[in-house]
């Protein structure tokens, strides 16, 4: 039974906030980043604005993606190594005082993450941070979106996979109830533009792609339809599975026409369209076929504080050590900034080159 389909079972009728807006902070984030933030901006020894961090409180989740995590028992770091909230806060104020505006907070499942909330309020005030956003599989959301929205969280990106609740538990052994109950928290809390992520894969959700372009016309949220990327562990079924989004999207315009195309955004590594005639707009992370290298802007924070230079590299720079040495800020800004240099240009998957060292479970998508 799917969502989209309206018939019985299904849920979710009621998510649709009316006179829903995009919120000002919204239209601020595409605005060049010397013009909104205080900060210096930090380019890489390629000429690259890196200026978004993506942060994984921690390396555990409560689902088991199929395409994030390999079957079977999973290994966790010792908590011990988890940066602490403290710890973490000294990072990211080291990386906004050289220019990181823009963070996100990922895991793992970063909601299981204790003390998230002050955290949050933590983070969102350090200067130089002009947005705080969250990646998350939506289940704790229920109870958590207020909090976060009020502690200062911009808004949210929900993966969600299938519309089907017997699929879901199959591919990621999470409820879709649940996570669709998150999604409507996203929504009435203010965390706008909602934005559901879907990684599409071949015999096993791309039968749904039309379902998911349909939410659009019911709510207006962005739907991002991912391609899947080959990390370690995974690659067998990223070989198979990877559906292009030329394939994903050619399969929506045959249900729904032509998409109209919306202007790209800077930092925004999705394509944008929209299904004339809809309220929420289609997003194609073609990371595969249409590597966006050239526009990255972004790095990564482990949980365990290795600041993880290009999610299909391997290349890290250990904070958690300097940190824990006692490192003054301004050591720990230079730390950053020669890590931004060490930024690599691009990925190697044409040439066979793929990451062996984490998970996306520890990377945070
Ligand atoms: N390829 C592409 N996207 C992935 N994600 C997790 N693993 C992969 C993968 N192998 C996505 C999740 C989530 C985001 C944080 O990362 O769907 O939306």
């Amino acid at each position: 039974m799917s969502l989209a389909s309206g018939g019985k079972g299904t849920i979710g009728a009621k998510a649709l906030i009316p006179g829903e807006t995009r919120p000002d902070e919204d239209e601020r984030e595409w605005l060049p980043v010397g013009h909104r933030s205080r900060s210096p901006v930090l380019t890489d020894a390629h000429g690259r604005p890196i200026t978004y961090l993506r942060v994984s409180l921690t390396d555990r989740c409560n689902m088991q993606c199929l395409y994030c995590v390999p079957p079977g028992p999973r290994s966790y770091a010792p908590r011990s190594d988890h940066l602490t909230n403290a710890e973490l806060v000294r990072v990211i104020q080291a990386a906004a005082a050289v220019g990181f505006s823009k963070i996100r907070l990922t895991g793992g499942e970063p909601t299981l993450r204790t003390g998230l909330i002050d955290l949050v309020r933590a983070i969102t005030v350090i200067p130089g941070v002009d947005y705080v956003t969250m990646s998350t599989n939506g289940v704790l959301l229920p109870r958590l979106a207020a909090p976060l929205r009020a502690a200062g969280l911009s808004r949210v990106n929900i993966s969600i996979d299938t519309l089907s609740p017997e699929k879901m538990h199959r591919l990621t052994g999470g409820s879709l109830r649940q996570v669709w109950a998150g999604i409507e928290a996203a929504a009435a809390n203010g965390l706008h533009p909602v934005r559901l992520n879907t990684v599409v894969l071949r015999g096993m959700n791309d039968d749904e792609v039309p379902d998911f372009a349909a939410l659009t016309f019911r709510f207006p949220w962005e739907v991002r339809f991912i391609e899947m990327m080959p990390m370690t562990g995974m690659l067998d079924l990223a070989r198979r599975g990877v559906v292009s989004s030329a394939e994903v999207r050619s399969r929506i315009e045959a249900v729904y026409g032509p998409l109209e195309p919306l202007p790209e955004l800077p930092g925004n590594p999705a394509r944008s369209y929209r299904i004339p005639g809809a309220s929420g707009q289609l997003g194609f992370i073609s990371s595969i076929t249409e590597p966006f290298c050239a526009r990255c802007n972004r790095m990564r924070l482990t949980a365990s504080g290795q600041l993880h230079l290009c999610l299909l590299h391997d290349d890290e720079v250990d904070m958690r050590t300097a940190v824990r040495a006692g490192a003054t800020q301004p050591e720990l800004e230079e730390l950053i900034r020669l890590a931004v240099w060490r930024k690599p240009w691009g990925h190697g998957l044409a040439h066979g080159v793929v990451p062996t060292l984490r998970q996306m479970a520890e990377l945070g998508g």
